[in-house]
C-alpha cells in the first residue's frame, strides 16, 4: 500500500512526479493546489474565499483545506493508496492528518532556491486539463498550445515574482517544520530532486522500494 506525502517547496516538482507517480501505480494524486483551483474556475463558495489567499501566495485556511481534502480522500479510489501533493502545509494540518489516516511514506523533494524561481517563473499550464510545461525544460511541442487538448497555455497567477517569494517565504516559515515532525516519526524520506525529471522519477522510485524502517538520516 501507497499512502504517500510530497513534501516540498514551490516548484520542487511534486505535481510532475505526483502525475506521472500515481499513472504507474494506480493510485490517486491528490492535489489541494488542483482541488483549489478548481473550486476557484468553478466560482464555488469555497473557491471566492481561497481566491485572494492564492493569487497572494499565502496559505489558504486550513478548515477550507481540511474539508476537501477530507473529502477526497474519503472517496472508493484512494482506498488503494494515494500521494498527497501539496498537504499538509502546517503543522495544525499534519496532526489533523494523523487523526485520519496512517501514512507509509514523506517523501521530501530538495531543491535549491534560485532553481525554484526559475523553474516556477517559467511554468505554464493548460486552463482545461491541468497539464504542466516549462518554457525551458519542458516546453510544449508548439509554443503556447496544450500538447493534449490544443488549448492556449497561461501563467498561474501565483507564479508571478512577487507572489513567487512570499510562497518561498510561507513554506520556509511554516511548512519547513514538517520536515522534523515527520523525521522524528520515521516516515522522511528526503531525495535529491535537481536534474532532469527522469532522473528525479529514478531516485523517487528507490526511495519508494526501500524496505520499510530503512530511514534517510536526511
Ligand atoms: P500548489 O498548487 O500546491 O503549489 P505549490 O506547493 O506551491 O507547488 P507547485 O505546484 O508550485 O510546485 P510543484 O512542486 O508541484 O512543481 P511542478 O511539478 O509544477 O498550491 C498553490 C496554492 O494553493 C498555495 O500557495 C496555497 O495558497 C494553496 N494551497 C494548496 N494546498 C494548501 C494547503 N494544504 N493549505 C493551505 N493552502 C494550500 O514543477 C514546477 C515547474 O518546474 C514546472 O514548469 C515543471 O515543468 C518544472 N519541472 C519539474 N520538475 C523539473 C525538473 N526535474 N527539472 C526541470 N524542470 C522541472
Amino acid at each position: 500500500m501507497y499512502r504517500v506525502v510530497f513534501l516540498g517547496p514551490p516548484g520542487a516538482g511534486k505535481g510532475t512526479q505526483a502525475s506521472t507517480l500515481s499513472r504507474q501505480l494506480g493510485i490517486v494524486h491528490v492535489s489541494t493546489g488542483d482541488l483549489l483551483r478548481s473550486a476557484v474556475a468553478a466560482d464555488t463558495p469555497l473557491g471566492r474565499e481561497a481566491d485572494g489567499h492564492m493569487r497572494a501566495g499565502r496559505l489558504v485556511p486550513d478548515a477550507l483545506v481540511l474539508k476537501i481534502l477530507h473529502e477526497r480522500i474519503s472517496l472508493p479510489d484512494a482506498r488503494a493508496g494515494f500521494i498527497l501533493d501539496g498537504f499538509p502545509r502546517n503543522l495544525p494540518q499534519a496532526e489533523a492528518l494523523a487523526a485520519i489516516t496512517p501514512l507509509d511514506r514523506v517523501i521530501s523533494f530538495e531543491v535549491p532556491s534560485r532553481v525554484l524561481v526559475d523553474r516556477l517563473v517559467d511554468r505554464r499550464v493548460c486552463p482545461r486539463c491541468a497539464t504542466v510545461y516549462n518554457v525551458r525544460s519542458h516546453p510544449p511541442r508548439n509554443v503556447g498550445v496544450c500538447d493534449r487538448d490544443g488549448e492556449s497555455l497561461v501563467q498561474r497567477p501565483d507564479d508571478r515574482l512577487e507572489a513567487v517569494t512570499t510562497r518561498l517565504k510561507v513554506y520556509a516559515e511554516q511548512t519547513a517544520p514538517l520536515l522534523e515532525y515527520y523525521r522524528s516519526r520515521g516516515l522522511l524520506h528526503p531525495i535529491d530532486a535537481t536534474g532532469s525529471a527522469e532522473a528525479v522519477a529514478r531516485r523517487l522510485r528507490a526511495a519508494l522500494d526501500k524496505p520499510e524502517g530503512s530511514v534517510d538520516p536526511g
